[in-house]
């Protein structure tokens, strides 16, 4: 079975990770969402909320989609999954270094891991975790740019 690994931060998860979510399972038979549990940054939500919100997010009825968190080395948990591949989406081409430079110390780190990236849907090319916090945090209105479930509770976390 082929089978991806989605790695991320998630926090929270909008509709622009939903559609390489989707974008994956067209490629993919299984995609493994994998919830980076230590991340370098603080994030907004604990890794348990995080995953919840993916959950509630992404038809999981068929089995294709897995989520699951992460520690370490996300090559240690591909190999652990039994995985060859990790799944990234690219927006605009600010992403592209950084992705370049994650794929590529990946592939020193462990040669039997590719990634493979999906283009971002171009309604949501622009959309991330991080700008949709601060427009949150700012009294915007973001519930158009993530799952419906998510919007509630980032507004609940931001006392809004
Ligand atoms: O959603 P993000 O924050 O851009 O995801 C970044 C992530 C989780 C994919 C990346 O930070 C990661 O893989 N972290 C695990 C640690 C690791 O393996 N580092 C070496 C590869 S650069």
């Amino acid at each position: 079975m082929s089978t991806a690994i989605y790695p991320g931060s998630f926090d929270p998860i909008t509709n622009g990770h939903v559609g390489i979510i989707r974008g994956g399972l067209v490629v993919f038979e299984k995609v493994v969402i994998a919830v980076l549990g230590n991340p370098r940054k603080d994030t907004l939500f604990s890794v348990e909320e995080r995953i919840d919100m993916i959950r509630d997010s992404i038809d999981m009825s068929d089995g294709r989609v897995e989520v699951d968190s992460f520690d370490g080395l996300l090559v240690d948990y591909c190999r652990q999954k039994g995985a060859r591949v990790v799944l990234r989406g690219l927006r605009a081409v600010a992403d592209f270094e950084y992705e370049l430079q994650m794929a590529n110390m990946n592939r020193h780190l462990h040669p039997g891991v590719e990634t493979v990236f999906i283009m971002a849907n171009d309604a949501y090319f622009y959309v991330s975790s991080n700008l949709v916090k601060e427009a949150a945090k700012l009294g915007g209105e973001v519930s158009k740019l993530v799952p419906a479930s998510v919007a509630p509770r980032l507004y609940a976390k931001l006392g809004r």
